[in-house]
């Protein structure tokens, strides 16, 4: 593997013990200002330092996340569609390969829709985009979306999925969690990573983490289970706990209740970035 990948990859899995644990903002681009992320500054900042790495879109990158935070970022660059648009598998590349290195990413991100009516044009994406982007050595995370066909979300389609995408050559998969888990991670020969999907109750999101890992997933890219919970530092943090700190979910919920215990002050600080001190102007002596 050619030294800038492995090294791009290495911001988004860390090599210390092989898991990720990444923030999903990337929503916008198909459901608008969703539920917690109407303004993705506010819902960023102060998650920013308990994630590995950031997805999102160009958009959301360049207008709401400090550039002088040093967070690896994972562009999304498919998109064309909307939540009341006629079919959410009509994706194309949106955003160049050009534009992400301009952005400094350590990876890019698009789905494909496996089963949809669109399900050639975006597998013929991800191949051209694992071409394009592999000439700089930039990895691609390949989502499998399932539209708006939730009960697909089942084991035998889901490694149909991820199988097909590291076949296309994406050098790491996103997929949603479900029964016999190890089937879709066993037969998919590079790392998967699960969505959160849906909103939970929190013990119930910290032991789909959980099971997710167990069944060896190399961690989450999740979303609205953290920032939609009445308390998205606390969960974030309990999250990481079971993917880089090996508690089981009764630790991890236990965390998690004692951070919102400790209050929102201790958790919900804005993330501070160092500024130059302002000097103060001397005054003149009369
Ligand atoms: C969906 O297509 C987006 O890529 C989201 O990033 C993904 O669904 C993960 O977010 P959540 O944990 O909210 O499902």
């Amino acid at each position: 593997m050619d030294w800038g990948l492995q090294n791009r990859l290495s911001r988004i899995i860390k090599p210390a013990d092989g898991k990720a644990v990444m923030l999903a903002v990337d929503h916008g681009y198909f459901l608008g200002p969703t539920e917690s992320l109407e303004v993705p500054r506010k819902t960023i900042q102060p998650l920013l330092k308990y994630c590995d790495s950031l997805m999102l879109t160009r958009g959301v990158l360049r207008t709401s996340v400090d550039a002088h935070f040093p967070i690896p970022v994972v562009l999304r660059v498919s998109g064309g569609s909307s939540i009341i648009g006629e079919d959410l598998s009509n994706e194309k590349i949106t955003t160049s390969v050009k534009d992400a290195i301009r952005l400094n990413v350590s990876a890019l991100a698009m789905s494909i829709f496996v089963g949809a009516k669109h399900e050639h044009d975006s597998l013929v994406s991800l191949g051209n985009l694992v071409n394009e982007a592999g000439e700089y050595g930039i990895p691609v995370l390949a989502v499998t979306a399932v539209g708006k066909e939730l009960k697909k979300r089942d084991a035998r389609y889901l490694s149909l999925a991820c199988r097909i995408a590291a076949e296309f050559g994406a050098h790491m998969v996103k997929t949603y969690y479900c029964d016999d888990f190890e089937k879709v991670v066993n037969s998919c020969p590079v790392p998967v990573i699960i969505a959160g999907g849906p909103k939970l109750a929190e013990k119930e999101a910290l032991e789909l983490a959980f099971n997710a890992i167990k069944a060896g997933a190399v961690g989450v890219d999740m979303g609205r289970n953290i920032w939609q919970s009445d308390h998205p530092v606390p969960m974030i943090r309990a999250v990481r706990a079971i993917v880089h700190g090996h508690q089981n979910v009764t630790q991890a919920y236990d965390f998690f209740k004692k951070l919102v215990k400790e209050g929102p002050t201790q958790n919900n600080e804005p993330q501070k970035v160092n500024k130059p001190k302002k000097t103060k102007p001397k005054r003149k002596s009369k």
